[in-house]
């Protein structure tokens, strides 16, 4: 199955905003997630099969501290990976996180966990 992209400027958005003050995003712009816990960003994502997948986030964190995004893909938690400092608000960097499909549509949420918010969220990869 080719990979698919999706914006994270297209994607329904709670406590988080679209901005493109940095450069390097793809797409419009990013996403910028307000700084309290429970912002999130959700992903519709329709795969043709069910079964395994990788869901790879682009996302900057100017800060010297992770930012950690509890990644929940139809409802079910999956992973809260860190999303680690990367240098500056203009450097993009991407994690990987495996997950499970369903055949159709999807939904992947990622979520802010800390009072800091989420990184710049620019696009998911799948
Ligand atoms: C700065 C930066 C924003 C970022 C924010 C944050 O204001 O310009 O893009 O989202 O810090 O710490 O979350
Ligand atoms: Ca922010």
């Amino acid at each position: 199955t080719p990979s698919s992209e999706h914006q994270a400027e297209s994607a329904v958005l709670s406590q988080a905003f679209v901005d493109t003050k940095h450069a390097g995003y793809t797409g419009t712009g990013f996403v910028d997630y307000v700084n309290t816990v429970g912002g999130y960003v959700e992903f519709s994502v329709t795969a043709s099969t069910a079964g395994p997948a990788k869901l790879t986030f682009r996302y900057a964190n100017g800060t010297t501290a992770d930012r950690p995004l509890a990644v929940a893909v139809n409802g079910t938690s999956v992973a809260t990976p860190a999303f680690t400092p990367t240098g500056a608000w203009a450097t993009w960097q991407s994690v990987e996180v495996p997950a499970t499909l369903v055949a159709g549509t999807n939904t992947v949420r990622a979520t802010a966990t800390t009072a800091t918010g989420g990184p710049n969220l620019d696009r998911l990869t799948v």
